[in-house]
């Protein structure tokens, strides 16, 4: 089967743009299985299922109809034929994701669905348990890192840069609380798998941190 990398680690750590840059250099596939839980947390939403009605959440997991569009970096979450890329990046979304993906069902219905993705000529799979658990078997596993503060910060700049004035200390709650949720839960707590390569990102540029993924892979 296809070679895949991971990339895995907590809120505001670089993951997603590392990912999405070693996706292009590579010519891979990209998976940015946080969007998966937004998008079921939007899903569910908008269908009135309960954050905590497990077994429509297991259900409608396993049917969900999402496609990823266009080039790694700018790609369009599509839910249903309908661009939702927009709405499922608000602090408030990302909220009932945190929420959802706590509950082992909706985590199982995800499954099958993120395995698809492991295709030639290879995959890079960004989020919390694609070490652990999706891809136990991935050659490369990298955990990145970073102090919470920083994390806080980075997020802050990036919501400035698409308008979104967002106050610090409101950023920094919101990810000591999911940093809670995300260790705690039963199912594929946060953690680095036992053969994962750990990266503190906090004192170094994505730049850097590019280079240092890119020299695992070509190992
Ligand atoms: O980076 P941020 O936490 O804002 O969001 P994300 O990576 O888009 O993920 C959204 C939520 O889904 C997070 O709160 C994670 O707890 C959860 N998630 C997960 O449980 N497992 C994954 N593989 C990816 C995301």
């Amino acid at each position: 089967s296809a070679p895949v990398v991971t990339l895995d680690g907590p809120s505001g750590v670089g993951k997603g743009t590392t990912a999405s840059l070693l996706a292009e250099r590579l010519g891979w596939h990209l998976l940015d299985s946080g969007a998966l839980y937004r998008v079921l947390a939007l899903a569910s939403e908008e269908a009135d299922v309960a954050v905590d009605d497990e077994a429509r959440l297991e259900a409608m997991a396993a049917e969900l109809d999402v496609q990823f569009k266009g080039r790694e970096g700018l790609q369009r979450v599509i839910l249903d034929g309908r661009d939702v890329s927009d709405q499922i990046r608000t602090e408030e979304c990302g909220g009932r994701a945190s929420r959802v993906a706590s509950l082992a069902g909706a985590r199982r219905g995800l499954l099958a669905l993120q395995r698809r993705f492991a295709q030639a000529p290879g995959l890079v799979a960004d989020g919390r348990d694609m070490g652990t658990t999706i891809f136990p078997q991935a050659p490369v596993k990298i955990f990145l890192t970073a102090s919470p503060a920083e994390r806080a910060r980075r997020r802050h700049k990036q919501l400035k840069e698409k308008g979104i004035d967002a106050n610090l200390s409101e950023l920094e709650s919101a990810i000591a609380e999911r940093d809670q949720r995300d260790a705690e839960r039963n199912a594929s707590p946060l953690k680095p798998a036992d053969d994962a390569v750990l990266i503190d990102t906090t004192e170094i540029s994505i730049g850097e941190v590019f280079d240092r993924v890119m020299k695992l892979v070509e190992e």
